[in-house]
């Protein structure tokens, strides 16, 4: 009887043993529904930065910020990938043709070729197309008939990949930004797939990043049908929590709120819970994830906005999710343009 408890007790073990080392080899991100190459690029992206509020203005510098010639070599030396948020529909013609300026064209094809150059990934998008979303428009941006918008977004696609389809396999397009607004369910699948039609007719394969709506928000996952094709990574957006990342911003509904704090029990809970809501997902249904935004405004204190930064960094790796950091060098970000120098200890958080 005694050798018969002792044996049980032994099997007990090695099962328990073997179920927590087959836990552990549980992939973290799925990768069944995309090529080997999807998958891959998801998983090299590393760190990145976001070159926000630059070419995602109305003009390039009406928001402070500019692409500078030193930026090439400083974004370079610490991060893989970068990502370019750009306002094509600002830079068009108002027909539903909207031919592209040649004079920003050849800007955007200058940075991009710049970071290439050096090696690093580099994903552009569209970004802040707002009428098309039947947001409000921001000051200085073009007001455009709306019965051409969709057919807009689909011919500024079509110059784009006919303009870049001989660039390197490390360059990636992301469709559109945060969509929103009116751009959600049936009507944003509908255009993202045409979007990704568009595309691939002239590049078959090259890596195209698009995501849920409501602002790519890892909420909007359970809800959002990946397109069918195999040359895929899905685009997740993550702020939370919320009213720290995004206190005292003059226009939205946070603005208010000062002092926030990060992060306290509750609130790493909350980071640690959308966490998992997005790997979920992803093993599920098969798709690499990207966390192209997250970051935090310069109204928090920097203690706290360290341990928030430190926090996402920790639970991506947890989750094997790379990601971009929102921003570079404006409200949001890593680099002072005054100074010029680095924000150590946001820098620091980002590099650990
Ligand atoms: C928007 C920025 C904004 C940031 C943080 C981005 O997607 O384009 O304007 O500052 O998110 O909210």
């Amino acid at each position: 009887m005694k050798i018969f408890a002792q044996f049980l007790k032994n099997t007990t073990l090695i099962v328990l043993i073997w179920f927590s080392a087959t836990a552990q080899a549980q992939p973290m991100q799925g990768c069944s529904s995309v090529s080997q190459k999807a998958c891959e690029v998801a998983k090299s992206l590393g760190k990145g930065i976001n070159l926000g509020n630059m070419l995602d203005a109305p003009k390039e510098g009406d928001w402070g910020v500019k692409v500078e010639p030193e930026y090439f070599d400083l974004i370079a030396e610490k991060f893989t990938t970068v990502r370019i948020p750009i306002r094509w529909s600002n830079h068009a013609s108002s027909s539903q043709l909207a031919i592209i300026d040649e004079s920003f064209f050849q800007r955007v094809e200058m940075i991009v070729d710049k970071f290439l150059a050096r090696g690093m990934y580099v994903i552009i998008d569209m970004h802040h197309y707002n009428q098309l979303m039947g947001a409000q428009l921001h000051n200085g941006e073009v007001k455009i008939e709306e019965n051409v918008l969709e057919a807009r977004f689909l011919n500024m696609w079509l110059q784009i990949s006919q303009r870049f389809a001989h660039k390197s396999d490390k360059l990636f397009y992301e469709l559109l930004n945060e969509p929103h607004n009116k751009l959600q369910g049936e009507k944003w699948h509908s255009l993202m797939n045409q979007g990704i039609a568009v595309i691939r007719k002239n590049e078959p394969n090259r890596i195209l990043l698009v995501g849920p709506d409501y602002y790519n928000n890892i909420s909007a996952l359970a809800k959002f049908q990946p397109p069918k094709d195999k040359n895929i990574v899905i685009s997740i957006h993550d702020y939370t929590p919320f009213t720290f990342t995004h206190q005292n911003i003059s226009w939205l509904f946070t603005k208010d709120m000062r002092d926030v704090k990060c992060c306290s029990y509750s609130q790493q809970k909350e980071m640690e819970t959308i966490f998992k809501v997005a790997a979920d997902w992803s093993v599920l249904n098969g798709y690499p994830l990207y966390l192209g935004e997250f970051g935090s405004y310069e109204k928090g204190d920097m203690v706290s906005r360290v341990a928030y930064t430190k926090k996402v960094v920790q639970l991506a790796t947890q989750y094997q999710i790379n990601w971009a950091f929102w921003e570079f060098s404006s409200s949001f970000g890593v680099f002072d343009p005054k100074t010029n120098s680095w924000r150590d200890p946001l820098l620091r958080s980002l590099m650990e």
